[in-house]
């Protein structure tokens, strides 16, 4: 099977021996507590689950500035995003060397890791701007993603954490949050080699289910592992829930058996285009996968990013080897009207705008929000009715 990231073996920092839980959980009452951003609780499920092999914990300034500049810890990791604990307060934590992590999403504010202080730094607010600008590409506080990063706070709060659970998505999403260990063992016990994943934050409309069979057929795979983001998304796109079980619906229609595998994981979405399509194919690699689709605005928002800016990034700015993991690139893919089926744009001739059925995400529920469904050539019909239902039940 394809290697983790920098490791032999995933480095899962979920504390899974009963005794050794049971003793930090008692261990946490007694030290001093600091409440996590939402930002900060998803990095330590994405390291609890394995996802971020082989880090150990949270960056530190350097680490993080090291990482933002050119993709590098400063001990020479690959690594394309900083995982950080941000906070503006930092009260209580000052000389502490172990403290409790508290969940923000979760009621009550349970204790989610434990962690020892290396650290605690004041970033300027320079080093934050070199930060954002690198990983975002813009200072612009309209980017949904730079919104959040920029009012977590100043203070770098690193070190290695012990995890004590995976917040709400165990609960929320029983059967589709999975862990970078859970889906390796998966994928070992189909005997899969050739394994295609694909991101998604959105219900898969038929655009995204022929991206999915043409990787499969192309790259002649396996199988596909449908990974959808579970977490945190800007106001207006579609819930985890109504996602998850529109994909459902279309794979158990139109897919043949045993070919795809439908999960999620907790992350919140950052928006940042390129290098969060590079984040993508890493933790893509930890949990087995030899590829990873990257189309058209990958993980993007708005027009911060050129439409193939995600996938230039691989050949442009990851040095080769970094990562095991292989891109499929796949061009704008539409539905034809010319040739009643869906293309990749750049494959067919004779074509103007006009042959091609689009729709914009903001279209779609527009047309959602006024009972009318998106037609066949967007979406599949059984899609259609579960996300009519659910705009009806939020109208
Ligand atoms: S993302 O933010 O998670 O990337 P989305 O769920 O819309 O958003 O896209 C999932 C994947 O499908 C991404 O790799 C994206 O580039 C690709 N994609 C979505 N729509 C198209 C399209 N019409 N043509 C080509 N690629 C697409």
């Amino acid at each position: 099977m394809i290697k983790p990231h920098g490791a032999d073996a995933l480095n899962p920092l979920l504390v899974s021996d009963a005794a050794e839980h049971q003793a930090l959980t008692e261990e946490a009452e007694s030290l001093p507590s600091m409440l996590l951003s939402s930002a900060a609780a998803a990095n330590a499920v994405m390291l609890g689950g394995g996802y971020f092999t082989p880090l150990d914990g949270y960056m530190n300034l350097d680490d993080a500035l090291a990482v933002a500049k050119d993709m590098h810890t400063s001990s020479g990791l690959f690594w394309p995003v900083p995982v950080l604990n941000l906070t503006a307060d930092i009260d209580g934590i000052e000389n502490a060397k172990r403290i409790a992590l508290r969940d923000p999403n979760v009621e009550g504010h349970p204790v989610i890791a434990v962690m020892t202080v290396s650290a605690i730094e004041k970033a300027s607010d320079e080093q934050l701007d070199t930060i954002t600008e690198s990983v975002f590409g813009t200072l612009d506080s309209a980017h949904p993603g730079v919104n959040v990063f920029r009012n977590l706070g100043n203070h770098v709060v690193s070190g290695p954490i012990q995890v004590l659970n995976l917040s709400y998505f165990e609960t929320d999403f029983p059967g589709t949050f999975k862990t970078a260990v859970d889906i390796r063992n998966e994928i070992k016990a189909l005997g899969w080699s050739k394994v295609v994943a694909f991101q998604t934050r959105n219900p898969m409309h038929l655009a995204h289910e022929e991206l999915c069979r043409m990787a499969m057929d192309r790259l002649g795979a396996d199988g596909i592992v449908v990974h959808m983001l579970l977490g945190k998304l800007k106001a207006g796109d579609i819930p985890a829930s109504v996602r998850d079980a529109c994909i459902r619906k279309m794979v158990d229609v139109y897919f043949p058996q045993n070919t795809v595998m439908v999960n999620g994981y907790g992350f919140d979405m950052l928006y940042a285009g390129p290098r969060e399509a590079v984040l993508h194919a890493l933790f893509r690699q930890n949990m087995g996968a030899t590829h990873l689709i990257v189309g058209r605005d990958h993980a993007g928002v708005g027009d911060f990013y050129g439409p193939f800016d995600a996938q230039t990034i691989f050949d442009e700015q990851v040095p080769e080897g970094a990562l095991d993991i292989e891109i499929f690139k796949a061009d704008h893919t539409a539905y034809s009207k010319k040739l009643n089926k869906v293309v990749m744009m750049r494959e067919v001739e004779d074509h103007t705008p006009e042959d091609y059925v689009f729709l914009s995400g903001t279209k779609v529920r527009e047309m959602l929000g006024n009972g009318i469904a998106p037609p066949p050539e967007f979406s599949r019909p059984e899609v259609a009715e579960i996300l009519m239902n659910h705009y009806r039940s939020v109208a």
